[in-house]
Parts: structure tokens; sequence; C-alpha cells
């Protein structure tokens, strides 16, 4: 039987410190329904220690979503850790996600703290948030860049305080995807009492790796991916949702790994959250950009004709979008404009759709898009062509 990677969604929390995408408790409250159809397991709702605004977000989050889980971050400070469960308690399956930092850089410059001092506040914040629910997570910020061994100590420090899942952050985008599997590994293998705990990988996106890491880490065993939708997050933002998902399913055969996620509700959650935070979707976007499913060339389009798997190694409707689209340009060919004529209602007999073919071709030299409004002017002067 296949393996369960729990999918964490921040698109709420980490998502919303990405610049320009604020959102007010009303569209939270609606991303957090949108994210409940989406099938993700937990929701990171806010940080409500942040702002009152963030507490009451998570608040009335946690009061109208259902089963799923709702996560509150919190520095580890009993005072954040309060605020949090505060919040997350009106769930019926509350999280507290308490984290602090355990690299060398972090710890000397943010905390100006030895590393035993940063690993008393670690076992302090989960005992404290253990007492308040048996739903606790730990997060080593900067983990990627920590050194293994200290991390290591902590890990199993904050598991046999009884936190249960473990969340390791290549919080600055800075890991590669052989290096950071190898970390879970050393993880899942070092640590006595790692198999108490659920295993989680957060990864930013500064190199353009995110999705790269959150995928070799769960090869290495990682369970839990947090993820936020069309991948906004601080900086370069965190790994896309929809990706880490497809590339589950659609290379399952790689993988062996199920999730609860419904991937026809994926391009309705990204283009909702899109209309939300007034950020449209970049048209050359994994997944879910406009041209993730358009083909231009004619070499495409002709393939694409005679079989989708040419060309497609999922289709449209898996991620809940209307269709393939064949996009007529510069490069398209004959073919491609003959279906295209056929699919708009026009039988044209082989001279006519060659003659359109040329019409096409010099137009496309003068305009980039090519829309079924132009496809259909030159028809109609075709065919006053022949009349004449
Ligand atoms: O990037 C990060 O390290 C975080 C943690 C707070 C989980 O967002
Ligand atoms: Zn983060």
């Amino acid at each position: 039987m296949s393996d369960q990677v729990y999918i964490f969604d921040t698109t709420l929390r980490d998502g919303e410190q990405s610049p320009g995408a604020t959102m007010n408790i009303r569209e939270k409250i609606t991303m957090a329904r949108q994210l409940e159809m989406l099938g993700v397991d937990i929701i990171e709702a806010g940080f409500p220690a942040a702002s009152q605004g963030d507490f009451e977000a998570v608040r009335k989050i946690a009061q109208s979503v259902g089963d799923i889980q709702v996560a509150g971050l919190c520095r580890a400070l009993t005072s954040d850790i309060d605020r949090a469960f505060e919040a997350v308690k009106y769930a019926k399956n509350p999280r507290i996600h308490t984290f602090v930092a355990t690299s060398d850089i972090h710890m000397k410059h943010k905390f100006n703290k030895e590393p035993a001092e940063i690993l008393e506040m670690a076992k302090k914040a989960v005992r404290h948030a253990v007492s308040l629910t048996p739903n606790v997570e730990f997060s080593a910020e900067d983990a990627s860049r920590s050194r293994w061994d200290f991390l290591a100590e902590v890990v199993e420090a904050v598991i046999n305080e009884g936190a249960t899942t473990i969340n390791i952050p290549d919080t600055v985008g800075y890991a590669q995807p052989d290096e950071f599997a190898k970390l879970i590994t050393y993880l899942l293998e070092t640590v006595p009492n790692s198999h108490k705990a659920i295993f989680s990988v957060h990864c930013h996106n500064d190199l353009g790796l995110a999705t790269a890491n959150t995928l070799a880490a769960i090869k290495a065993g990682a369970r839990q991916a947090e993820v936020t939708l069309s991948g906004i997050g601080e900086r370069a933002g965190n790994a896309a949702l929809e990706e880490v998902i497809m590339a589950l399913h659609t290379r399952k055969d790689y993988y062996d790994i199920e999730t609860a996620i419904v991937t026809e509700q994926l391009f309705p959650a990204c283009r909702r959250l899109s209309g939300t935070i007034g950020q449209p979707i970049s048209p050359n976007k994994a997944i879910v950009g406009a041209n993730a499913f358009a083909h231009e060339s004619g070499i495409h389009q002709d393939g694409m004709l005679k079989n989708r798997q040419t060309y497609e190694i999922m289709t449209p409707e898996s991620i809940g979008k209307k269709g393939t689209s064949i996009v007529l340009g510069k490069h398209s060919g004959r073919n491609a404009l003959g279906s295209k004529l056929r699919e708009m209602g026009y039988e044209l007999n082989d001279e006519q759709i060659s003659d359109v073919f040329k019409a096409i071709k010099v137009l496309a030299d003068k305009k980039e898009h090519i829309f079924d409004e132009d496809v259909e002017a030159l028809v109609l002067e075709e065919a006053y062509r022949i009349h004449d």
C-alpha cells in the first residue's frame, strides 16, 4: 500500500507574508473553505500573536471549518503559545506550531544565545504546548543551515517532550535537493525516537528549488509537505502546492505516494487566490498558468491532434481546467488550423484552408495572439474572395 503525505497549507500564513498578498478576515475564511474543498489536511491559518487581526482571522477560521486541522504559528515563547492556542482551540482539531531557529547564524545574530539555551527554549515551548493540546508541531527554523548533530539533538529532545510533527524548513531556500534528502535521511536514521513523529518539510524558493527540495525530502521519508497555492510566500515564495501534488500524482510510479488532495480543485483554488489577492497567475506558471496546456508550435499541435499524450503529461481536466488550447500563431501548422476551423463550425475545402493558413501566417508576423475573431475575419475574407 502507498504511504500518505499530509498536505499542510500555509497560504494564509507564510503565503500572506508575500508582499501585496494581504487578505482581510472575510477573504481568509473564504480561502480556508476553498482549501477544505481542495482536501488539504492542515490549514495554517495565521500567526495569532502577530496582530489582533491575525488572531481574529485564526479564531474565525477555527470556528468555521469542519474536521480539518487548524494550526496557529507561534514563537517558542509561553505568551505566544498561549495566544496561538486561544485562537485555534475552537477548531475540532487544533494544532500548535511552535518554532525556534537552530542555525549558528540565527542563534548568534537573532537571539544572541548559546545552542544549549536554544535547546532549553525548544523543550520548554513544546512542553507547554503539549499541556494545551496533543497536536504539536515543532519547526527548527533555518534547519538546512544548522549543524546536523545539533539539529538532531533538538529534534530528539522535542519529540521526547511530546511534539508529534517535526518540521525541517529550508527557510532561505539554500538547500540542494540531494543534500536536503540526505539531511532528512540522516535525521530519520540518527534520531532514536524519530518513528514517534511525522517529519515535515517547508521549502522556500530563493533558488527556484522549493518544489524539487520538497519532492526529494518526500522521497527520503518526509511525510508532511508545507506548501502554498501558486507558491506565494516570503521573498521568492514557498513550494507550490499544485506543483508538488501534480508531481506526486503524475509520477506515482516513481514516488508511490497518496495524498487527500482533490486535484480537480487545484485550478479553481489558485484562480480564487489570484482573484482574492489581485495578483494574476503568471502565464508560464507550471500546472495553473494560462500556457500550461496551450500548444502553439505546428509540430506540437500536430502531435496533440494525433494523440494528446505526445505533448501532455497530465490533462487540464485533472486540475479542473476546461481543456487543452490549440493557440494559433506563427509556429502553428495547417492541421491545427483545420481542427480549429472545424471546432468553430466552418467546413472549408483543402484549397480554402490553405488560403486561410497563408493569411494567418502573414497576420501572425504582425500580431502576437491570433484570436478566434481573427480566424473568423480571415474565413469571411476568403469566402468573399471566392464569391468575387
Ligand atoms: O520558513 C520558515 O522557516 C518558516 C517557519 C516559521 C516554519 O516559515
Ligand atoms: Zn517559511
